[in-house]
């Protein structure tokens, strides 16, 4: 996948499934699914890092986690988060922070937000630069917002995110995710913009859809999202397998002869 075949996607009707990773190993998996995309996504920081919000993350953590992704993701398409601030200190600090992340391995970058910063994004898309924006919810504004809410109940509010989804696309950005969003808004989104828009807690009405990895797979032991569905419970998993192995070793058979060097 490439971000014009995202857009053809759209066009063909066919939905998109993306997942966030951080590592290389994980990385190496995906490369063997039929995953469409992979977000290096400033979750990195929560999920990876134990850190309370997204704020802490910066460009070079972004960029060793997206050198080890590309590593291992055998040519998926892959998206970096520009980090907090990142692309609010002016267009030079943004094209180096761009410049570090995509020849780290991106091959697109996502930005939360329009407002403010069209000129880094005009000048990414311009500069050849696949730019994913990310709307509703944002991760990086949560001390704004007062807490991670859902975004655009009210009429005006919901207003204002159709018209940040028409900028983006005018600025040429290839797709939009669209966090925590009431489904009917997402849907009117989708119908009113040719990028395909991914959406995380917006409904089915999207193009596509994206998850942190570590959720879906039910490995987040402290908190799981209305909008997370586990498709393994990868915490009981990984309990249940760290539990025979302690077993095994304390009854002394781990390791066994044909696990041993003669
Ligand atoms: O950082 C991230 O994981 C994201 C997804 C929630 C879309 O931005």
């Amino acid at each position: 996948m490439s971000s014009k075949e995202f857009l053809q996607a759209k066009a063909d009707g066919r939905k998109l499934s993306m997942v966030t990773c951080y590592d290389y190993t994980f990385a190496r998996v995906l490369a063997k699914s039929p995953i469409d995309g992979i977000l290096i996504g400033d979750s990195a920081a929560m999920v990876v890092h134990g850190f309370p919000s997204t704020l802490s993350m910066t460009v070079e953590l972004t960029r060793i986690h997206t050198e080890a992704v590309a590593r291992g993701a055998g040519g998926k398409f892959i998206v970096a988060d520009m980090p907090f601030l990142s692309y609010r200190k002016g267009l030079g600090p943004a094209l180096d922070a761009a410049q570090t992340l995509m020849a780290a391995g991106a091959g697109a970058l996502k930005i939360e937000g329009v407002e403010g910063h069209e000129d880094v994004i005009r000048q990414l898309t311009g500069s050849g630069i696949p730019v994913m924006g990310h709307l509703g919810l944002q991760p990086q504004s949560v001390n704004a917002y007062g807490g991670y809410k859902v975004q655009g109940r009210c009429g005006d509010a919901a207003r204002a995110i159709v018209t940040q989804a028409r900028a983006l696309e005018d600025l040429g950005a290839f797709s939009i995710v669209l966090e925590c969003i009431p489904s009917p808004l997402a849907e009117e989104i989708t119908a009113a913009v040719r990028i395909p828009t991914i959406g995380i807690g917006a409904g089915a009405g999207c193009d596509g859809q994206i998850l942190v990895l570590h959720d879906m797979l039910g490995l987040n032991v402290d908190f799981q999202p209305k909008f997370v569905r586990q498709f393994i419970n990868g915490a009981d998993c990984v309990k249940d397998a760290i539990g025979r192995y302690d077993k095994a070793v304390k009854a002394g058979t781990f390791p066994a002869q044909t696990e041993s060097f003669a």
